[in-house]
């Protein structure tokens, strides 16, 4: 049977870890320039609703190093739900491809999406999760620490896809995960009651975002706005403006903390040029990383 992946709750704790065992083997291969290319002849098509720089240029490169191709549908393109039903999609991309990655608004279309396919299909972002990151982040932590379990991870700003998509790791890896998130922005209730009934991690939600990054190790955020939120841009300016990742939030942090962005960053709104810039900003590591654990993706579930 084909497996999808739409969130990382699709994966087990061993799968998480073959996972990033595998991302880091294809990271060190590449960078001894070793050809590998177990997807030769496949390909992958790529459903964009929204735009992109790291998911549609590291899902490219990706397939290109590991033998095969990827097509990119934007926007205009396909026009998902408006100039055809997301299940005759679904059907006559299968006829063509190996595989789908899919950015799009509605998660229920990605879910939409996967019923009808008969190939994998990939979650590259929707307004509910982004699993690809956050299994790209967390192996960055992982590859830079050595370890996930117990870590004091603490997430600021908005309970978006990016933060429903770190409780879905919470329910499968043991961590400690303080969120410092206004009233009225909380994760998505389901999730977050998911990953408490799970009992496999510590969660809690703070007001005070100085409280949440107590004894972080690392310091997550992610832009107050995103993407299809415009209208409520001035709105959550004004909501968010005391959970800004500066310097003085950074202090009172681990000492040695890593700060994260999933990027693209509003420099000046959630984080600072000085933060982003700073000692302890690993953000191009971690979309560096998108590449190679997107790889190891593709692989288990093309081949
Ligand atoms: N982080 C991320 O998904 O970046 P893009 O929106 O540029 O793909
Ligand atoms: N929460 C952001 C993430 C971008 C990678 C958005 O959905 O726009």
């Amino acid at each position: 049977m084909k497996k999808d992946f739409l969130s990382i709750c699709d994966l087990s704790y061993d799968e998480i870890f073959e996972i990033f065992e595998l991302s880091r083997e294809l990271k060190a291969r590449l960078k001894k320039g070793d050809e590998y290319q177990p997807l030769k002849g496949k390909t992958l098509a790529m459903i964009f609703q929204k735009p992109s720089t790291r998911t549609r240029v590291s899902f490219e490169v990706g397939m290109f190093q590991l033998g095969g191709h990827a097509v990119y549908l934007g926007p205009n393109d396909i026009q998902l739900g408006k100039r055809e039903a997301v299940s005759d999609i679904a059907r006559t991309i299968s006829r063509y491809n190996d595989g789908i990655m899919a950015r799009l608004f509605g998660h229920e279309d990605i879910l939409e999406l996967a019923e009808y396919a008969n190939i994998p299909v990939i979650n590259g972002l929707t307004d509910l999760l982004h699993p690809c990151q956050v299994l790209a982040d967390a192996f960055t932590i992982w590859e830079k620490r050595g370890s996930l379990e117990e870590l004091n991870i603490a997430f600021i700003g908005d309970g978006n896809n990016v933060c429903n998509s770190w409780l879905n790791l919470a329910s499968k890896v043991p961590i400690h995960l303080s969120l410092g998130i206004p009233e009225g922005y909380d994760p998505d209730k389901e999730i977050l009651s998911m990953a408490k009934k799970s009992n496999i991690s510590e969660i809690t939600i703070y007001r005070n975002p100085k409280m949440a990054v107590k004894n972080a190790e690392v310091i997550y955020t992610d832009v107050w706005t995103s993407m299809g939120q415009e209208k409520e841009a001035e709105n959550r300016r004004q909501n968010f403006r005391n959970f800004q990742v500066d310097n003085k939030l950074v202090s009172y942090a681990d000492p040695n903390c890593m700060v994260m962005h999933c990027l693209p960053a509003r420099r000046g709104e959630e984080i600072t040029d000085s933060v982003l810039d700073g000692p302890h900003s690993i953000v191009f590591d971690q979309a560096e990383n998108r590449l190679h654990v997107q790889k190891a993706i593709l692989i288990k579930l093309l081949t």
